[in-house]
């Protein structure tokens, strides 16, 4: 049988770099994908001690000329892509008045059209094996919103709408899509926080003061990137994925209380603990 061939994206650390390696350790032919491959030795030493069949190759999601070599380069060592994981992200933090435009679009570009770039690219190769899995990486942040996270949250909002939306088209090419929704996990993950949001006398200072916080308690009891790495091997083996899988103790619970509750209810919660 031929080595089934999975790419990932942002794999230089967290979610990204357990994945890689989790699906190389299962006999997929791995392409690690960077976009500063110098932050790839930790995974080389690993590669080469357990002798995994994983390559690193730079790919930066927001630029079109990185993506297409990329997976052009993949195409022509590997002739296939069975596996896409969309996982590099980052999140601006700050109250939605004060977000700068640049910064809006800076964080658009990785998360979702960074996702959109590489599954474009992606598609027509799964297309003509006609078969495939495309994995986005979203977030309990996918299915509701909290105080400072409009940007962010609204990327992996958008990202939800773009995998439902794509999965009915890719359907009949027998090319499926999974969301994969971790709450928090323990990772370097970098929160970027907006400019006018780090002046102490903006008028929401209070809020993402107190937003800090109740986030660093709730880090305390987070889920492994491994945990969230086996949950993308859960979809990447089974015979039939789930369109969506929820990744974290924490973010099955919110979900649960989502659903119990109205949107009222839900709104007034998040209010009384987040703000
Ligand atoms: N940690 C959490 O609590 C959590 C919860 C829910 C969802 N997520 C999602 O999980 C994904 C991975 O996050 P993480 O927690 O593993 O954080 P992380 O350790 O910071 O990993 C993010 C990865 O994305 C890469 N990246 C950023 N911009 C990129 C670009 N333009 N091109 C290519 N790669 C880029 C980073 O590369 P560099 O090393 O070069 O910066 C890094 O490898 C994100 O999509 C995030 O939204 C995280």
């Amino acid at each position: 049988m031929t080595q089934k061939v999975a790419v990932v994206t942002g794999s230089s650390s967290g979610i990204g770099f357990e994945t890689s390696l989790v699906l190389a350790r299962n006999n997929f032919h791995t392409y690690a994908t960077m976009r500063n491959p110098e932050k790839g030795a930790k995974m080389r030493t690993i590669q080469s001690g357990e002798n995994l069949p994983i390559e690193i190759i730079q790919l930066d999601v927001t630029s079109d000329k990185s993506v297409s070599h990329a997976i052009q380069s993949i195409l022509s060592r590997s002739g296939r892509i069975d596996v896409l994981v969309n996982n590099a992200g980052y999140g601006l933090v700050g109250a939605f008045e004060e977000l700068g435009m640049d910064e809006i679009k800076e964080q658009y570009e990785t998360n979702f059209f960074g996702v959109i770039r590489v599954t474009q690219a992606v598609i027509p190769i799964m297309k003509e094996q006609k078969s495939g899995l495309i994995v986005n990486i979203s977030s309990g942040a996918g299915r509701f919103g909290y105080p400072g996270g409009s940007a962010y949250v609204s990327t992996k909002f958008a990202l939800e709408g773009l995998s439902e939306s794509m999965a009915y088209e890719l359907d009949r090419f027998d090319i499926k899509v999974a969301l994969v929704e971790p709450g928090f996990v323990r990772t370097n993950f970098s929160s970027v926080i907006a400019k006018k949001s780090q002046d102490p006398d903006s008028e929401y200072s209070k809020m993402t003061e107190k937003m800090a916080e109740r986030m660093e308690v709730m880090r305390q009891n987070a889920s492994s990137p491994e945990l969230v790495a086996n949950v993308v091997l859960e979809a990447v083996t089974s015979r039939n994925p789930n369109l969506r899988y929820l990744a974290g103790k924490d973010v099955e619970q919110w979900i649960e209380q989502k659903k119990k509750m109205s949107d009222k209810e839900f709104f007034n919660m998040i209010k009384h603990s987040l703000s």
